[in-house]
């Protein structure tokens, strides 16, 4: 009987079987020969050296709206948890909890973050910046958003009124579009977005004749 050539389908294997048995034979190949001396290369490494595993509480200092705020945090703490329920600092609000409406918006360095999503160990020596330490007075962002009716239930305002401080720090005079732009990183359940777009553009113009 001749020799089954691996590389051709069996007579009566349907394409699918032999996809999926290629497949893993590749895997498997994959694994042996290089992917084995790596991983005995690095447990070599790890009995060595000793993993290097961060557990319990360990103190941490955050630049939080120009003051040092010291705490303790678990390493997988992120920013949010920290700064609501370790410093007090409720501006940034909790509601997806997983990188995707921007309720939690605070400015690291200029930038937004989403800081729910963001460990806040990694943010020591980083100036963060919420909405507390904006100003409320009439050329403010939080003004402009009041004026305009840019809020329903509130929930993401917080994060609404954040991204567009930084937004209209990094670029004073937006367009609709840039405006849009720089605000898409944020949701509404409430659909707003009429009043939020012409607050940034209102705040744009208050703070340009204000400068
Ligand atoms: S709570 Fe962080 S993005 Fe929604
Ligand atoms: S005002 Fe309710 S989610 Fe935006």
């Amino acid at each position: 009987m001749a020799e089954h050539d691996p590389t051709k389908p069996r007579p009566g294997t349907s394409r699918r079987d032999f996809l999926r048995g290629s497949g893993l034979a590749a895997a498997t190949a994959v694994l042996t020969a290089p992917a084995v001396a790596a991983l005995d290369e690095a447990k070599a490494a790890a009995v060595e050296d000793g993993p290097k595993v961060l557990s319990g509480e360990l103190p941490i200092t955050l630049q939080v709206n120009g003051h040092e705020m010291s705490c303790k945090v678990e390493p997988r703490s992120t920013l949010l948890d920290t700064l609501r329920h370790r410093l007090d600092v409720t501006g940034p609000k909790r509601v997806c909890d997983r990188g995707s409406c921007g309720a939690c918006t605070v400015i690291v360095d200029g930038d937004t973050v989403y800081s729910c999503t963001t460990l806040a160990v990694s943010c020591q020596g980083h100036e963060i910046r919420t909405l507390e330490s904006f100003d409320t007075g009439a050329t403010g962002v939080p003004h402009a958003f009041h004026q305009h009716d840019a809020l329903m239930c509130g929930y993401c305002t917080p994060g609404f009124v954040t991204a567009c401080k930084a937004m209209l720090e990094k670029n004073p005079n937006p367009t609709i579009e840039e405006a849009k732009r720089g605000l898409d990183g944020n949701i509404c359940r409430c659909g707003t977005y009429v009043g939020v777009l012409e607050a940034a553009m209102a705040a744009a113009k208050a703070m340009k004749k204000e400068a």
